[in-house]
C-alpha cells in the first residue's frame, strides 16, 4: 500500500494498487479515508487541521491519481505510521470541498487549516518534493480536500453545510430552508416531485402548528451518520424514510415495530421526547385503507376476499402483510417465484398459519391468467408500468426486454386476453405512480373496471404518520384523523 508519506517507488506501488486480485485495472472510486503522517497526529486529535492538499486531480471518481474525494462524503481520518501500520487512533469527518487549482493559482487562504508546515506555498512544494522526490511546476494539479470532523455536526444545518443532504428541488413547496421552531425530514436518495412537503406543510398550516416538512437528498449508505446528527437536533421530530433509505434505517433505530421489521422496511421515523428513534412502516396499512374504502363503497369490506398481488418487492412486503392483517385471501404472483415464495412463508409464519393452509399462496407470472379469474382485486405492485424501460407494459403478462415494439405488443396483446376473462365485479388496482395511469389501469378504465391507483396509499401512509408524530397533541384540540386525512388529499391534489 501508498500513502502520501511514500517516497520514490511510489509509480510502481501504485500500479499493484491499481488492480484488484485478478490483476484486472480497479474501476475509479471516491475515497473513503484520508491518511495523515505520525506527526501530524496531534493536530489532528486537537481538530486543528481541517484540510489536505493532495496530488493530481481527486475531484472525480478516479483510480491514479488514487481516489477522488466526494463532497458530502463520510470519511475515517487514519494516521499511517513509519512502519507503514496504521496508528489505533481514527476518527470520522465528512469531506464538505475538492477544489482543483494548479500550484500557480494557490494563494495562502488556500491552505487554511492544512498541517503546520504548508502554511504557504513554499513550504507546500518543499513538502510536495520531499514526500514525492521529484519537483514540481506550477502548472502541476492538485487539489485541497476540506473537511468537517463528524463529532463537530451538532444539527440538521451541519448536514447541509457540509453537503452531506441537499434540499430537494422537484417537490411542490419544499422549503429550502430549516428556520422552523421544529421540523420533520423525509429523507429520499434522488430527487422526485414527492408530495410529502406540501402534504405535511399544509396540515401544519391548518392546525397550526409552527413547523415545518423538509425534504432532503442523501446517500442512504450514509444513514448511520445522518441519523447520528439528526439525534442530536432538538428541531428535528422525525420524517420520513423514502426511496433507498427503507431499509437502510433499520440498524440505526432503537426500536422497530414488529411489522415494520417483518417487513423490512420502514418508512416513517419517530423521534421519541427521550431521543430514542421508533421505525414504523405505514405503506401497507395506507394501501389497505384505501382499498377498504372501495370495497365499503361497495357496500363490502376485505376480510375474506382473494387479492392477486403481483410483484413480491418492498412495496409488495407492505401491502400484503396489511392485507392480510386485515384476513384477506391472498396470491402473490412475481417474476422470480422464490421471491413470492419467501414473501408468503414469511406472512404465513407471521400470522402461525402455516398449519392451517394458506392465508397466502404464491406463484410466478405464469400462474397470472389463471388466478385472477376468481379473484376480487388485482393490485400491482411490481415496477412494471413505471417510468423507464416498464413504463409501456401492463403488469398483466410477463414482459420481455428489450423495450421493443415486438415485446411490448406480445405482454400488451397477453394482458389483454387475461383481462377479457376476468368478471368486471373485480377491482383492479396499481401502486405505480406517474404522470398518465399505468397501461394496466388504462386498459382497465377502458373496459369498465373499477380503479385504484396509488394516491390513496400516498395519502394514507402520511396520515398514518403524522397522526403517529401529533395523533395525542391534535386530539387535545378535538381534531381527528380523519381532518387531517381531508387536509392531505387537497393539498396532494392541488
Ligand atoms: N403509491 C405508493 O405510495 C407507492 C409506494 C411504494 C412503491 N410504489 C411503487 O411500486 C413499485 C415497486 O416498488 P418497490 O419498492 O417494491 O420496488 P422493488 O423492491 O424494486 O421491487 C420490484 C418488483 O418489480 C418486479 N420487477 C422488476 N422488473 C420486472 C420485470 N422486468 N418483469 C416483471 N417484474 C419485474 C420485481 O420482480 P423480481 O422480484 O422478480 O425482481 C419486484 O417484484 C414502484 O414503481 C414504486 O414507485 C408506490
Amino acid at each position: 500500500m501508498v500513502n502520501c508519506c511514500e517516497k520514490p517507488q511510489f509509480n510502481k506501488d501504485y500500479a499493484e494498487m491499481n488492480k484488484t486480485e485478478s490483476g484486472e485495472r480497479k474501476k475509479p472510486f471516491f475515497a473513503n479515508e484520508l491518511w495523515f503522517r505520525e506527526d501530524e497526529k496531534n493536530l489532528l486529535q486537537n481538530k486543528l487541521i481541517t484540510a489536505s492538499v493532495r496530488v493530481g486531480d481527486r475531484t472525480a471518481e478516479t483510480v491514479d491519481p488514487k481516489n477522488g474525494y466526494k463532497e458530502g462524503r463520510f470519511i475515517r481520518i487514519k494516521i499511517q505510521k513509519e512502519d507503514k501500520e496504521f496508528d489505533l487512533w481514527q476518527t470520522s469527518a465528512v469531506v464538505y470541498a475538492a477544489e482543483k487549482k494548479t500550484l500557480g493559482e494557490i494563494e495562502p487562504k488556500d491552505l487554511a487549516g492544512t498541517p503546520l508546515k504548508t502554511k504557504t506555498k513554499t513550504e507546500l512544494v518543499e513538502k510536495l518534493k520531499r514526500l514525492y522526490g521529484k519537483e514540481f511546476t506550477d502548472d502541476e494539479i492538485v487539489t485541497i480536500v476540506r473537511f468537517e470532523y463528524e463529532d463537530n455536526l451538532k444539527e440538521t444545518n451541519d448536514l447541509i453545510r457540509t453537503k452531506a443532504l441537499t434540499f430537494a428541488r422537484e417537490p411542490k413547496e419544499n422549503p429550502e430552508n430549516l428556520d422552523f421552531p421544529s421540523f420533520t425530514i423525509p429523507l429520499v436518495e434522488h430527487d422526485y416531485p414527492a408530495k410529502t412537503p406540501i402534504m405535511w406543510n399544509a396540515a401544519y398550516r391548518e392546525f397550526h402548528i409552527d413547523a415545518g416538512n423538509i425534504m432532503l437528498v442523501g446517500d442512504p449508505k450514509q444513514c448511520g451518520h445522518i441519523l447520528n446528527t439528526l439525534r442530536k437536533d432538538p428541531k428535528y421530530r422525525g420524517g420520513g424514510a423514502g426511496v433507498g433509505f427503507k431499509d437502510e434505517v433499520i440498524p440505526f433505530l432503537d426500536e422497530v415495530e414488529p411489522l415494520a421489521k417483518e417487513i423490512g422496511a420502514v418508512n416513517f421515523v419517530l423521534k421519541n421526547p427521550d431521543g430514542k428513534f421508533r421505525g414504523f412502516n405505514t405503506d401497507g396499512m395506507g394501501y389497505a385503507q384505501g382499498l377498504e374504502e372501495v370495497f365499503k363503497k361497495k357496500g363490502g369490506q376485505l376480510f375474506g376476499k382473494k387479492a392477486v398481488i403481483l410483484g413480491a418487492g418492498g412495496a409488495g412486503n407492505a401491502v400484503a402483510f396489511a392485507l392480510a392483517e386485515k384476513g384477506m385471501r391472498i396470491v402473490i404472483l412475481n417474476r422470480s417465484s422464490e421471491k413470492a415464495k419467501n414473501l408468503a412463508n414469511k406472512i404465513n409464519n407471521y400470522f402461525n398459519k402455516q398449519d392451517a393452509g394458506e392465508l397466502v399462496r404464491f406463484g410466478g407470472e405464469d400462474h397470472i391468467a389463471t388466478e385472477v379469474k376468481d379473484a376480487d382485486v388485482i393490485i400491482n405492485v411490481s415496477t412494471k408500468g413505471s417510468a423507464g424501460e416498464l413504463e409501456k407494459y401492463s403488469a398483466l403478462a410477463p414482459a420481455s426486454l428489450p423495450a421493443n415494439a415486438e415485446n411490448i405488443q406480445k405482454n400488451l396483446q397477453l394482458a389483454a386476453q387475461t383481462l377479457s376473462t376476468i368478471p368486471r365485479s373485480v377491482v383492479i388496482s396499481d401502486i405505480v405512480l406517474g404522470k398518465e395511469p399505468t397501461p394496466l389501469l388504462q386498459t382497465a378504465k377502458d373496459a369498465g373496471f373499477e380503479t385504484l391507483d396509488g394516491i390513496p396509499m400516498v395519502i394514507n401512509q402520511g396520515v398514518e404518520a403524522f397522526w403517529l408524530l401529533y395523533g395525542k397533541e391534535l386530539q387535545t384540540k378535538n381534531i381527528t384523523k380523519e381532518q387531517v386525512a381531508e387536509i392531505m388529499k387537497r393539498a396532494a391534489s392541488s
